[in-house]
């Protein structure tokens, strides 16, 4: 695991381009994408640069269950409006909120996401330590599934609703079996409030209870913190593992 820590979020955004440019160079066509405030800023630079992505397939985590692509908080919505509308992929998915069964529906991702190896996946982390809608308790082998969002979820989301009721109470997402099967993993953090759930997940016991904990095991992750998100670190370990970016 790679660990960088750069001063504040826009020299994070600059950062996490560097490694899709470098993950394109090297041949990623499919990218793994995450929604919520975390990327914005990716997506924006993404958006300004020269990265051409209309030979690349992008496949997302999840999605709120209940909206459809038209509902301006459904992640449809938002990956259209930050990224793909300016930056064109060949491909888009993200599992269909509305679909009549939920059951079919998460057959369906598995398999796009089985025929379409992710070579570069994007994530976010939850204060809780999930990663997608996968929350604590998640079995690491869980495929494409159904979740109920726990409050401390739906609170966090719900800045980005009129108030907390508007919030949907499931959501579809891959499960951690999905996200650890991507080659590379890019996980990125930021804010003072993110700081305990990194610090368990990346120097504490790997367990279920922690989701993101999940990612000490996979060969190849980059995660990308400012510097309140690296605040709870210990300082021993930072200096093994960390490198500061400026
Ligand atoms: C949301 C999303 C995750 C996201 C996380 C953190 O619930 N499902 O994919 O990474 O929570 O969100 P934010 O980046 O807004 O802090």
């Amino acid at each position: 695991m790679k660990v960088l820590v750069v001063k504040n979020q826009k020299d994070a955004d600059r950062q996490g381009v560097k490694i899709f440019r470098q993950a394109y160079k090297h041949g990623a066509r499919t990218f793994g994408l995450a929604t919520g405030g975390t990327p914005e800023g990716l997506y924006r630079e993404l958006c300004q640069s020269d990265l051409d992505f209309r030979d690349c397939i992008a496949i997302n985590l999840d999605e709120y269950v209940g909206l459809d692509g038209n509902h301006p908080q459904s992640y449809r919505y938002y990956m259209q409006s930050n990224l793909f509308n300016q930056k064109p992929f060949a491909e888009t998915y993200l599992p269909d909120g509305m679909a009549p069964s939920a059951k079919v529906e998460c057959t369906h991702y598995n398999w796009i996401i089985a025929t379409n190896p992710i070579d570069l996946q994007i994530l976010g982390i939850g204060q809780n330590g999930h990663i997608g809608f996968n929350e604590p308790g998640t079995p690491f082998t869980s495929t494409t599934h159904v979740v109920n969002l726990t409050s401390s979820t739906i609170k966090a989301n719900s800045r980005y609703f009129k108030d907390e009721s508007q919030v949907p109470t499931q959501a579809l997402t891959q499960g951690i079996g999905n996200i650890l099967q991507a080659k590379q993993i890019l996980l990125m953090a930021f804010g003072p409030e993110k700081a305990q759930a990194v610090k368990e997940a990346l120097t504490g016991k790997v367990t279920e209870d922690l989701p993101a904990s999940v990612l000490q095991k996979h060969p190849h992750v980059t995660v990308l913190l400012d510097e309140a998100a690296a605040a709870l670190l210990p300082s021993e370990w930072v200096a093994e593992h960390v490198q500061h970016i400026y």
